[in-house]
């Protein structure tokens, strides 16, 4: 066995020391976050601007805003009669248009052909009340005309795949490592929410296509709750078997029952096309830890598992403890995996440390103090 990949496979067998350290770190913070949530707008549930949006939306302010009903008339209107100049893409949920409303907000807009359902009306209306800064918003809907309309947030600047490894764009954008970790930080906030929620939601369709990037680059999760929206509508059931999705979990497809741990092997996916900065096509058959651990092997011992455009941009410690967090993610059996949770807790701890080296080489600033305390 090589070195590098001694280190990686000693590393994994060395998860459930890390998993302790990491529960730890989940208790401090518990014990903790009451003080921080002031000061820390990071600490995953005590995250202000969910507490924002539930005293601006929650009962007590009597102004819940709920799925607004829109008519097709009016996103007809948004769209330029859903002009192909409008189109934005296309997802499971139908084509994708960006539009303009009457009051100036822009919205994506996802339209289907299907008949109306009342199942839709009350899916979206539970969809539209999930709020959280690192999650795509449904504002609202529309059933008419042989459509089933969503109406979303729009995000200015599109799906993370686009910036990763989209030739398009070539040197337009390159995401440096703290960025992705910034951006993974974001991405897990995100399914943490929806793991938090009571009942817990799984995303189901968790991909790098579906973290899309504000202007300041924040990740926000689209498509929560689609895939089992789509489910509930769809006369003849889950009808599409659409090509091999890289992102599912092969214990999915045996058993056919989603769940967390399969959304945080979908996210050990989407980390993996991070730090390779390439789509994952060749890991399909990946479904045990030797082969995961092989795949990682073979990758690291021809030195093409790193994006080579990161070259000199992170440390080693902090790339090390990322493909090992990306393998715990990845690993079987599913029920072996971190919890989404612990995911952000580490993922924070390396994004910290990472910027911490970067303030010693004196590019940044003196906002990591806290980050330092907290984890010393
Ligand atoms: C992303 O946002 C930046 C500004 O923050 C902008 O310059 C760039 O063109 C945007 N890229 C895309 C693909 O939208
Ligand atoms: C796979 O690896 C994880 C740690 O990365 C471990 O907890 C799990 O037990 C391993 N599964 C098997 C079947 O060896």
């Amino acid at each position: 066995m090589s070195k590098p990949s001694a280190a990686i496979v000693g590393g994994a067998a060395g998860a459930l020391a890390l998993v302790a350290i990491v529960i730890g770190v989940v208790w401090f913070y518990k014990i903790h976050c009451k003080n921080l949530s002031n000061k820390n707008s990071e600490t995953g549930s005590s995250d202000p601007s969910a507490i924002v949006e539930w005293s601006r939306g929650g009962p007590s302010s009597g102004v819940r805003q709920g799925a607004r009903l829109f008519t097709l008339e009016e996103l007809d209107q948004a769209t330029k009669h859903f002009d192909e100049s409008s189109l934005l893409g296309y997802g499971s949920f139908g084509l994708v248009y960006k539009g303009l409303l009457r009051d100036g907000t822009v919205v994506a807009i996802k339209r289907r052909p299907g008949a109306p359902r009342q199942e839709f009306v009350s899916e979206v209306t539970y969809l539209s009340e999930i709020h959280h800064r690192n999650l795509v918003t449904i504002l609202g809907y529309c059933q008419e005309s042989g459509f089933q309309v969503l109406v979303f947030e729009y995000i200015p600047n599109g799906s993370v795949c686009n910036h990763l490894y989209d030739t398009r764009l070539e040197s337009s954008t390159k995401l440096e490592f703290k960025q992705r970790l910034s951006i993974a930080v974001g991405a897990a906030k995100g399914l943490c929410h929806l793991h938090g929620l009571k009942p817990p939601m799984v995303h189901k369709n968790f991909k790098t296509a579906n973290v899309l990037v504000d202007e300041d680059f924040i990740a926000h999760v689209a498509d929560a709750g689609i895939a089992k929206l789509l489910e509930k509508i769809e006369e003849a059931g889950p009808s599409r078997t659409s090509s091999v999705n890289i992102f599912q979990d092969p214990e999915v497809g045996a058993s056919g029952v989603a769940s967390e741990m399969s959304d945080v092997h979908s996210f050990g996916v989407f980390l993996l096309e991070l730090l390779t900065g390439q789509e994952a096509l060749d890991i399909g058959s990946l479904g045990s830890n030797e082969s995961l651990f092989q795949w990682v092997e073979s990758r690291l011992s021809s030195n093409t598992l790193v994006d080579r455009r990161l070259a000199g941009s992170f440390t080693g410690e902090g790339m090390r403890d990322l493909i090992r967090l990306t393998l715990q993610c990845m690993s079987f059996p599913g029920r072996r995996r971190p919890k989404m949770e612990m995911v952000v807790v580490e993922l924070e701890r390396i994004k910290e440390k990472e910027m911490a080296m970067t303030t010693v080489m004196g590019e940044g600033t003196d906002t990591f103090a806290l980050g330092s305390v907290l984890f010393t």
